[in-house]
């Protein structure tokens, strides 16, 4: 298995998964206050386990860098910066230029130099001071650092996810249902990508919009915030993600003007979840039907938004003339692919008028801790489609399996880094490169600690990592020696 000279290779991780447990804590984003939140709690609707007991990157990097690098082989690190640690306080009031395009949409954002220093002098310094000194880190270990600006925790001043859950309509701060959370994404877009520019040329705006929306607005059971089923407030959150991603586009390719690799200065992607969606009865036209409108739905409806503007609101799988908006769509350089099931899709009654019903059935299997179906080739199917149909380079941003056994894992990761070697290297389909998911066990959001993704296991007492099988084998692969 032999992968492209200059192949990233690399494990992937996000903020609030991994940070707390050491250090400083954040308690000013709407999941801190969600997972603690006494109801969700009592409704099961959350683990009750707590992120504040977590791993502890915040003062463990260097080791767990160190890990990455020496023990594994890598030259690539994949992980986010929580916007709340940043800007724990408002900056409504920093002074932007908005402009408007005819339907209404924010369509251009302009962060002068001088809200620039207004937002230097807003940005909670020791944050800023950590988040330097991690990626400094990085660079001196020659690992390339693909940074996440928004991978899910907003600030409490922007969502307040309790309120939200119980009353949306006279709720104050409602997250990404409300346009005026594009702007401030653009500032702290802006933001982020002059302060650490030097540091990193890789980017993903954000991960995972379809989680965001689907799982906060279409399912009130994911135990993702707000916790609500409105298939209106799902598509204008998807819609504002949307546009937020076009707009955070153009701030990073503005305010990073400084290259620190082949990619450099500002490589600016997204990372999406794909997933292999199936009918669980081929001959049934009507698990057809709905499988192919959860995969509609789920893998395109949001990459079509931002690579060719077509905003297929009222989600009839057509494009009519005003769902026609090339100028939102401002670029995207790389996709990032995070796969890691086949979905099975039988046909429902619907609970939508007008969309057809369908149910995900669960996995009996090969399934994984999470309940999630292992399929391996689906992930060859999912980059030959993206490809195809985007025309981008793209990466494995994040694929991993939860196995507290640690029986699968080394399977696993083999097995899909064939399917990725066969797309490389028989179909020619530009693979950029592979991060697994995840380095350390971590906080599984709505899960909590029990899901163990990590090639390291962490006991959460002692703050200890011990390398799983997979270690050994990710790190042959990486340097090329595995057959
Ligand atoms: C997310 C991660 C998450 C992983 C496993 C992805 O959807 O980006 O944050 O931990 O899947 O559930």
């Amino acid at each position: 298995m032999k992968f492209p000279e200059d192949f990233l290779w690399g494990t992937a991780t996000a903020a609030f998964q991994i940070e707390m447990g050491r250090g400083e804590p954040d308690p000013n984003s709407d999941w801190y206050v969600w997972v603690h939140d006494e109801v969700n709690i009592k409704n099961g609707l959350v683990s009750g386990d707590l992120p504040e007991n977590g791993p502890g990157f915040w003062e463990l990097y260097p080791e767990d860098l160190r890990r990455a690098k020496d023990d594994l082989g890598n030259n690539a690190f994949r992980m986010s910066v929580d916007w709340s640690r940043i800007f724990p306080n408002p900056t409504w009031d920093v002074p932007v230029k908005v402009s408007f395009d005819s339907s209404g949409n924010i369509c251009h954002v302009e962060v002068s130099d001088e809200s620039m220093h207004l937002l230097e002098e807003r940005a909670y310094q020791p944050s800023v001071k950590k988040y330097r000194d991690i990626l400094t880190e990085c660079r001196k270990l020659d690992l390339t650092v693909l940074l996440t600006l928004y991978h899910w925790p907003l600030p409490l001043w922007i969502h307040d996810p309790i309120t939200c859950r119980d009353d949306i309509v006279h709720a104050g701060k409602r997250g990404w249902v409300d346009q005026s959370t594009v702007i401030e994404f653009s500032k702290y877009a802006a933001y982020v990508a002059k302060t650490f520019g030097d540091l990193v040329d890789i980017y993903a705006t954000m991960n995972e919009p379809m989680v965001v929306s689907g799982a906060g607005y279409l399912n009130e059971k994911s135990g993702f915030p707000p916790g609500l089923s409105n298939i209106d407030l799902f598509v204008e959150v998807t819609k504002n993600l949307a546009i937020a991603h076009g707009i955070a586009y153009e701030q990073v390719k503005e305010w990073d003007r400084v290259s620190c690799s082949n990619y450099g200065p500002a490589y600016v992607g997204i990372v999406h979840c794909p997933q292999y969606y199936e009918p669980y009865n081929k001959d049934s036209k009507d698990d057809v039907k709905a499988a192919n409108f959860v995969e509609y739905v789920q893998n395109e409806w949001f990459l079509n938004m931002i690579t060719k503007g077509d905003f297929d609101l009222n989600l009839n799988m057509m494009i009519e003339r005003n769902e026609q908006h090339p100028n939102l769509a401002k670029g995207c350089d790389f996709i990032g692919i995070n796969y890691y099931m086949r979905n099975r899709v039988k046909a429902a009654e619907s609970k939508t008028p007008g969309f057809p019903g369908f149910e995900i059935v669960p996995c009996t299997e090969n399934c994984t801790d999470m309940g999630w179906e292992i399929y391996p080739q689906g992930l060859r199917y999912e980059l030959n489609w993206a490809y195809k149909l985007y025309r981008r380079p793209l990466m494995v941003t994040e694929n991993g399996i939860a196995d507290a056994k640690d029986e699968k894992r080394s399977d696993f990761l083999i097995s899909h880094l064939r399917e990725i070697h066969k797309a490389i290297i028989e179909d020619g389909i530009p693979v950029k490169g592979y991060f697994h998911w995840s380095l350390i066990d971590n906080f599984e959001w709505a899960k909590g600690f029990k899901m163990k993704f990590g090639l390291y296991r962490v006991d959460y007492e002692t703050k200890k990592r011990t390398p799983t099988k997979a270690v050994s084998i990710y790190r042959q692969i990486a340097s090329g020696t595995f057959d």
